[in-house]
């Protein structure tokens, strides 16, 4: 690992989000990127993306998530895993599945990438196409045969909300029937365009209590790695966010821009550019991955509570979202005086499509 030196002692990250592109097929309404996305034209180039992963694996990175968006619009897509692997970094591609066809699979797979995760929205095509807002089911399956057959491991991502956690059994029955090693059940986070979408996707107590006991159920009868990503709003604990900021990871924008959090676009930082600087800078010595490390930028309660070790005080962008200060208590925290914003919220009304990434060159992005 790269010696770097630094204003403050930080831990070497070990994993990075790669966000190759912001444009994507699908178009559903849970959508955690920025409302504001990269346009195409602003994107990293393949040698931009090489040198990046290169400044990763001395920072001592050796998991990076290929990540969008849907980063099979990269037709670069094998270059860039080819130059992960060459610097020792392990891919897993992060995809829709729309476009990852056999030929692609194999390309892929023979450049180095380690593994896939798919989402899918639901677990019957005319839900999860309803959910996409685009008709994608048919393709996942696909996909999904593909991945099995190239003998890559496999792992289902499921976004969950008031629309499909009352399907969650079909769902992992589906996610055996396809053959996966893992799924991950992902209650909706708030971010980005799903903040906007709120109303419409929260579910009640009551589906998440059902919910929950069928995968408590399913862990004793099957041997798939089954995920269950807590929802933020509804027992008073927030999550350790991040693993706390500055700590483990780093998300490289489609444009270059470096983020302690994939959901860090809004907040009032100062985002530096991996093209303008190296990395190691970036980590160490940027006011954007200082401005929240450690405790000691903490205010009451946070600032004497035992749990402050432990979560860090919960989520900087809920924070900041919802309170307009990044730097007070995550309200998800019971002990947050504005607890009452996630409290009583009200659910309800129909859900906004997310709309597509700018391409600026005046092409359509939307088909892969
Ligand atoms: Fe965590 Fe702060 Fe709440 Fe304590 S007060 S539990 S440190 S968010
Ligand atoms: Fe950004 Fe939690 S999502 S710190």
């Amino acid at each position: 690992m790269a010696q770097v030196t630094g204003a403050r002692a930080a831990g070497a990250p070990w994993a990075m989000l790669a966000e190759l592109t912001h444009a994507c097929p699908l178009r559903c309404p849970y959508c955690s990127n920025p409302t504001e996305l990269a346009a195409r034209s602003s994107e990293l180039t393949t040698a931009e993306w090489r040198r990046i992963l290169q400044e990763a694996a001395a920072l001592g990175v050796v998991h990076c998530h290929l990540s969008g968006g849907e980063p099979l619009l990269r037709r670069d897509l094998a270059e860039i895993v080819a130059a992960a692997d060459r610097a020792g970094v392990y891919t897993q591609l992060v995809t829709s599945g729309v476009g990852l066809t056999e030929r692609r699979v194999d390309e892929l797979a023979a450049a180095g990438v380690r593994s896939v995760q798919l989402s899918v929205q639901s677990a019957t095509a005319g839900e999860s196409d309803r959910i996409a807002g685009v008709a994608s089911f048919e393709r996942k399956e696909r996909a999904a045969a593909a991945v099995i057959a190239s003998g890559l491991p496999l792992g289902l991502n499921v976004v969950l909300h008031r629309a499909n956690l009352d399907a969650i059994a079909e769902i992992i029955e589906l996610g055996l029937a396809w053959g996966v090693e893992r799924i991950e059940l992902a209650n909706t986070q708030f971010y980005g365009w799903g903040l906007r979408n709120r109303s419409a996707l929260l579910p009640t107590r009551e589906q998440l209590a059902r919910a929950e006991a069928v995968v408590r159920e399913y862990r004793e009868k099957t041997e798939v790695e089954l995920i269950w990503v807590v929802p933020d709003y509804f027992d008073g604990v927030p999550k350790p966010c991040m693993g706390g900021w500055g700590a483990i990871s780093i998300t490289v924008a489609p444009d270059g821009r470096v983020l302690p959090c994939p959901a860090a676009y809004d907040l009032p930082l100062e985002l530096p550019n991996a093209r303008d600087r190296r990395l190691g800078w970036i980590w160490e010595r940027s006011p954007a991955f200082n401005a929240y490390r450690g405790t000691g930028w903490m205010r009451e309660p946070c600032a004497s509570c035992p749990r402050r070790e432990l979560d860090f005080g919960g989520c900087r962008c809920q924070a900041y979202a919802l309170t307009g200060d990044a730097s007070r208590t995550d309200p998800a925290c019971a002990l947050s005086p504005d607890h009452g914003l996630v409290e009583g919220l009200v659910a309800g009304g129909a859900w906004t499509y997310r709309r597509a990434a700018p391409s600026g060159d005046g092409r359509d992005r939307r088909a892969p």
